[in-house]
């Protein structure tokens, strides 16, 4: 009987770097080949390009390829342990960073039955991360961006999202990564919101719905200039049923992947003022009206409308919140957001409780601005699926631009401020193609 070689692989770009391993495995014995599941891919990269099943038939077709099975997660074990290959081929890039504890693993495991790990030189300048930035911003239309929230809301177990408020921002939430060498997981954001309080903020506007959509698409299109994920719009209040039906199909239309309106009515104030100001809900019958009229002008399935409750806001109490989801959905939202501003996040946690009874796919957004002591991780263990960081960029920015402003105002030059800022060279640099 020929020998076992095991190569795992996502492959959601094939290059000559994937050639050479299976062509060096095909040296060894019969080619198996791992093929890691859409969702696995999703865990750790972003929604892959090529779904399993056409990456599947892609191998298949590949001479050295015996066979492809399924790589439900990053990690080998299982796979290893019923297959018992005699080798696993990879890239000898694994050595160092956050893939070497699989490496490790791998070693350990295929030591239970004598097997060997066979490293081929790492193949520079042809890693899907390189291709995979260029083809990403080479299929970075309005039809493929706006489906991309749905496919992760399939893929993921839940979606961490973030303020971006403007091209700089939409840079940082597009490319922030933070890598966890235990688990070898990068984490990434995975969508963005664009919230009424920070795009007013940053134009020096209160949130009132004051900043009008036009001024709102223009911030929305200098994000999408020079970012590729998802994006979801904070709608206010959506305004006038009339004017929301036309508005819906012009963020469809641009790419947008959804929009979250509030069921409030009046002059807008901004949630986490709670009952300190004047907040007056929508009626809800109304407000499902305004929901049916924006789901009835779409042209595509894959723009949502979110129907975000303001009943705890109000301080009308859960049953309330309970009884306007029952007609929002009704009336055809894609999910619901339920806000809250309570510190200990009770309210929010009873409320998923009894709404999860009812609705258990029914996608839930949560801002946890008031009760961030709580992960996304249990968040999601209440019942939600997306999660929104909804102003931290910009709070974080305002206090570090003021303490420069006054450094600078206090010494009369700018040197004491020095050490509070990044140098010339790496803001020249920051942005490429500037030079
Ligand atoms: C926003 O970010 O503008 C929101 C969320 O609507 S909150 O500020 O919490 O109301
Ligand atoms: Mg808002």
């Amino acid at each position: 009987m020929n020998k076992k070689v095991y190569i795992a692989m996502s492959a959601d770009f094939i290059h000559d770097g994937h050639m050479n391993v299976i062509e060096e495995g095909a040296k060894y014995g019969d080619v198996i080949i791992g093929l890691l599941t859409d969702e696995a891919i999703a865990t750790y990269k972003r929604v892959p390009l090529l779904n399993y099943e056409t990456r599947k038939r892609i191998f298949e077709n590949i001479k050295n390829v015996k066979e492809v099975v399924k790589q439900e997660t990053l990690d080998y074990t299982e796979n290893l342990r019923s297959i018992k290959p005699d080798y696993v081929i990879h890239g000898d890039d694994w050595q160092k960073g956050i893939q070497s504890t699989i490496r490790e693993k791998v070693i350990e495991v295929l030591s239970e039955w004598g097997g060997k790990l066979i490293e081929v030189p790492y193949t520079m300048g042809h890693t899907s991360t390189n291709l995979e930035e260029e083809y990403r911003s080479l299929t970075n239309t309005p039809d493929n961006r706006r489906s991309k929230l749905k496919k992760l809301l399939k893929l993921k177990p839940y979606i961490s999202v973030m303020e971006a408020s403007n091209g700089l921002t939409g840079l940082i939430v597009e490319h922030a990564k933070e890598e966890n060498i235990t688990t070898s997981r990068t984490k990434e954001f995975d969508a963005m919101w664009v919230s009424s309080l920070c795009d007013s903020t940053f134009k020096g506007k209160p949130d009132i719905e004051l900043v009008d959509l036009t001024s709102r698409i223009n911030t929305i299109n200098e994000i999408m200039e020079v970012t590729t994920k998802p994006i979801i719009l904070d709608g206010d209040t959506g305004g006038k049923i009339e004017h929301f039906a036309y508005n819906v199909k012009t963020l469809e239309r641009l790419g947008v992947s959804a929009i979250i309106i509030e069921d409030k009515t009046g002059l807008k104030k901004n949630s986490l003022f709670g009952t300190e100001v004047k907040q007056t809900l929508d009626d809800p019958d109304n407000f499902a009206a305004k929901i049916r009229a924006g789901k009835a002008a779409l042209a595509t399935r894959d723009f949502m409308i979110f129907a975000r409750l303001e009943s705890l806001i109000a301080g009308k109490g859960i049953d309330d919140a309970l009884m306007r989801a029952d007609k929002y959905l009704e009336a055809g939202a894609d999910g619901i957001m339920i806000h809250s501003k309570e510190k200990d996040g009770q309210e929010i946690k009873d409320f998923l409780k009894q709404f999860r009874k009812k609705y258990k796919a029914v996608p839930v957004i949560l801002v946890p601005t008031s009760y961030n002591q709580y992960t996304e991780e249990e968040l999601h263990e209440w019942g939600a699926d997306i999660i929104i960081h909804a102003n931290h960029l910009l709070r974080s920015a305002y206090p570090a631009m003021m303490k420069t402003a006054k450094t600078i105002l206090k010494n009369g030059r700018s040197k004491e401020a020095d050490e509070y800022c990044m140098s010339i060279k790496e803001i020249l640099t920051l942005i490429p193609g500037g030079k």
